[in-house]
């Protein structure tokens, strides 16, 4: 798949959305909404599912519990890294834009926060989180899965949810995520959209993969779902048919003389492999390329009964930095190739190259400098990185 991101129409779009006043129709329309919310379930907070035994508002507050980390994500990477340091690394004009992400965050948690106080219950405050943000490279890998995991926790818990009212609120908050995640995904030289389908979560999934990043949380505002064992992953390479070593992060999660599968979820679809030796193989069919998740487990399935530890994530889908978009190909070639070629020579050195074009604002520089700036070498780097700060989290980007 190609991508070539063309951050010439994300600098006009940036500009556009600056000028673009939110209307005050639409905080109306959010308020009459909410206050629907209300009249349709007053009690809420007590309702249980017939289904799954777990009330919308425990879902509400897991989802807001997930929206106030990315609200804090984007707010300490936004005040560590100036427009300026985006710039150094190659990234012209996008501050605009992640700060624009970074208030949809901050709208998303102001939401369910009214929504659960309009539905009766208490909405869990924010927490304390430790995150690995050393350099604007790796902020914008991490990006990439955080998002990743915000769209599978999403869609994880629709099916659970009982009012209609909270899927659409759910869902108008999931396509969001999605586009976020699809922006950033370019942004890294990735395919915006690896697959057909995104993956859910469960909730027990999702506190595994984010618990690293909990450090303490306000009395009631932590997550009240335990995870599981986290995940070391030790191969830095992830291809489909190739073999993957991984051990939980807990030897004793492992019973001794236990038949043990990986679990490999994308898409809607589940694909085992045996475990054996601290190896198991990245299967080729019933997977597809994009953010995968491995969980390992004590039978061919995903459900969390048979969970032993993860999930784990890797992602197969190769990178690609010669890719155009039709229409947008002739602004992005134009002049870039001296600029890429020589930020692809600098890519060996581990800081970012002041690339030459980041030096030009042209559309043209633009272009090449975010392409130049994220050079697989770079990622895997970040990649090695986040596997030894977060412990389960292992991201191969
Ligand atoms: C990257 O994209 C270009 C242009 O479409 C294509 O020719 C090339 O084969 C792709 N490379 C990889 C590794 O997929
Ligand atoms: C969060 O960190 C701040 C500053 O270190 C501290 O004052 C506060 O008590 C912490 N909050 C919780 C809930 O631990
Ligand atoms: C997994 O990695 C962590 C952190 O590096 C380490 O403390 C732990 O011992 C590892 N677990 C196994 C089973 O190797
Ligand atoms: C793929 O799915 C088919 C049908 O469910 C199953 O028989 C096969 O074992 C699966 N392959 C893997 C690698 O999981």
């Amino acid at each position: 798949m190609l991508v070539k991101v063309p951050l010439v129409a994300a600098a006009a779009f940036a500009t556009a959305v600056s000028a673009v006043a939110v209307p005050a129709d639409i905080e109306l329309m959010k308020k009459s909404y909410i206050e629907r919310l209300h009249k349709r379930s007053t009690s809420l907070a007590k309702r249980n599912s017939l289904t799954t035994g777990v009330s919308d508002a425990t879902i509400l507050n897991f989802a807001l519990t997930l929206e106030h980390l990315e609200d804090t994500w984007y707010k300490m990477a936004l005040e560590k890294f100036t427009a300026a340091d985006f710039e150094a690394a190659g990234y012209t004009g996008l501050y605009p834009l992640l700060e624009q992400v970074s208030r949809d965050e901050t709208s998303h948690v102001g939401f369910l926060k009214a929504a659960l106080e309009a539905a009766g219950a208490t909405p869990v405050q924010a927490c304390n989180y430790s995150f690995p943000l050393t350099t604007v490279k790796d902020f914008l890998s991490l990006s990439q899965v955080v998002e990743g995991v915000g769209v599978s926790a999403y869609l994880g818990a629709a099916g659970a949810i009982h009012e209609p009212d909270y899927v659409t609120a759910a869902g108008s908050i999931l396509t969001v995520e999605a586009r976020h995640n699809a922006f950033v995904r370019f942004l890294n030289n990735y395919t915006p959209f690896p697959q057909p389908y995104d993956t859910p979560l469960s909730a027990t999934n999702v506190v595994t993969i984010v618990t690293p990043f909990f450090d303490s949380c306000p009395e009631g505002s932590a997550p009240t779902i335990k995870g599981k064992s986290a995940i070391n992953v030790t191969t830095t390479e992830f291809t489909l048919g190739g073999t993957l070593e991984l051990v939980p992060a807990d030897a004793s999660a492992v019973p001794a003389g236990t038949t043990v599968y990986c679990g490999f979820a994308t898409g809607l679809e589940a694909a085992f492999t045996l475990w054996e030796d601290g190896s198991c193989k990245i299967p080729t069919e019933n997977i597809t390329t994009g953010q995968t998740y491995v969980l390992v487990t004590t039978g061919p399935s995903l459900e969390d009964k048979y969970t032993l530890a993860g999930p784990a994530i890797i992602d197969t889908t190769p990178q690609n930095t010669s890719v155009t978009i039709p229409g947008l190909e002739n602004s992005a070639a134009s002049g870039a190739s001296s600029a890429v070629a020589s930020a692809t020579s600098a890519a060996g050195s581990a800081v970012a190259s002041s690339a030459p074009a980041s030096a030009s604002p042209s559309p043209a520089g633009l272009a090449a400098a975010t392409n130049a700036a994220v050079s697989g070498k770079q990622m895997a780097g970040a990649a090695g990185l986040f596997a030894a700060l977060v412990g389960g989290l292992a991201v191969l980007l």
